[in-house]
């Protein structure tokens, strides 16, 4: 198999680790293992005498009914633990597609939702564009129906969207499953920034509302723990799930038994472990809000409802790409241009999960003035 590189990994494969100051981060703050184990009473006991045999492949039985819990209609039975979210899309993308098939991806999107399609010669993948219009993003399901063609076979969504941080309503997530009911279309919906709703609208889980739909979720991003590696997918869909963990026999086989266990403990809090991250996205888009307010001569900001990510635009004469070189050369201020996205437009990412945004803020304000661009 031949696949593309993975242009934001190879990006921050650079930075993430050597830039200081991080504004384009999509996980919120995490925390040390002390601290995720001081939540439960006895975990921390119970942590140091974790068994570190092989573990389930389907994952930990408890982990699995935990992850159940989340959604309104699921069981132990309907979930597959990964090692992260990215190995779910990997297997799942790489099972449901065979040469002669057509897939649909809402775009711009995390690469490997599309990626896998592209190395399989013959499968053909349409985008499903999010669109400016002027004031936010938007979609249109009209759009999305006219991309359908006989051998579609599936609709790839994610949703709080990374990059633009484009969410569904719960009136669109209906929508968008009777569309694929309609033309019997498995759908991807990558859920992995679900949970921080900063609009209080708590949105359904995809798949409860659509048997052939398989949700993705994460501990890495709402939860703050992408050291884990911990992520699932969830189906009423059995075979799907009985045909992916045949895949993952030649990937991870099965996950890290101390990750596991961690994430029981983390799930066992989930409702504090979102609002922990909720109050720091909130904090930060504050200051986000009075940053882009101060300079909306250069910048044209979106909105978000929900997740860590916003995708705004410049609008200086300079294109984007060159713009965040910049930032991160003369600052080591980290933000992530629309063409890590495939996109030859002049967005950028912002991240509002992390500490630290207040000092990285100053410092993209010390880069603007020092480079004269306010
Ligand atoms: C939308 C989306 N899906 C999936 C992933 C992969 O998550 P993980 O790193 O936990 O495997 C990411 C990571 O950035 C993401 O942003």
């Amino acid at each position: 198999m031949k696949i593309n590189d993975f242009k934001l990994e190879c990006y921050f494969g650079r930075y993430e680790f050597t830039a200081p100051y991080l504004l384009t981060q999509s996980d919120c703050e995490s925390m040390t293992t002390k601290e995720l184990l001081s939540m439960e009473p006895g975990a921390e006991e119970e942590y140091l005498n974790q068994w570190l045999g092989y573990t389930e492949t389907w994952g930990d039985p408890e982990l699995r009914r935990l992850i159940a819990t989340l959604y309104n209609d699921m069981t132990a039975d309907d979930v597959l633990v990964f090692h992260g979210a990215q190995e779910a899309i990997f297997g799942y993308m790489n099972v449901l597609l065979n040469e002669g098939d057509h897939i649909i991806a809402m775009y711009p999107n995390y690469q490997s939702a599309f990626e896998v399609a592209n190395s399989i010669p013959n499968c053909e993948f349409s985008k499903w564009y999010i669109k400016d219009d002027g004031a936010k993003w938007t979609v249109d399901f009209d759009e999305l129906e006219a991309l359908i063609r006989p051998n579609t076979k599936v609709i790839a969504v994610c949703s709080p969207n990374n990059p633009t941080g484009y969410t569904f309503t719960n009136a669109e997530i209906k929508q968008l499953c009777e569309i694929c009911r309609k033309h019997d279309i498995y759908l991807f919906s990558d859920e992995v920034y679900k949970g921080l709703e900063l609009d209080g609208n708590k949105r359904e889980w995809m798949a409860d509302n659509y048997y052939k739909c398989a949700s993705l979720g994460v501990m890495s991003k709402a939860y703050g723990l992408a050291g884990l590696r911990v992520g699932w997918l969830v189906s009423k869909d059995h075979e799907t799930l009985e045909n992916v963990v045949k895949f993952k026999h030649y990937m991870s086989i099965c996950d890290s038994a101390p990750s596991e266990f961690l994430s029981k403990v983390a799930l066992k809090h989930s409702d504090e472990l979102l609002e922990r991250s909720i109050k720091i996205i909130r904090n930060n888009l504050k200051l986000a809000d009075e940053f882009f307010d101060r300079y909306s001569n250069i910048f044209e900001k979106k909105p978000i409802t929900c997740g860590p990510v916003a995708y705004h635009k410049l609008l200086i004469d300079m294109p984007v790409k060159d713009f965040c070189q910049l930032a991160v050369d003369k600052k080591g201020v980290l933000l992530l241009p629309s063409d890590i996205y495939g996109m030859d437009d002049q967005y950028f990412r912002m991240g509002y999960g992390r500490m630290g945004v207040s000092e990285s803020l100053a410092k993209f304000e010390e880069f603007l003035i020092e480079e004269k661009f306010v």
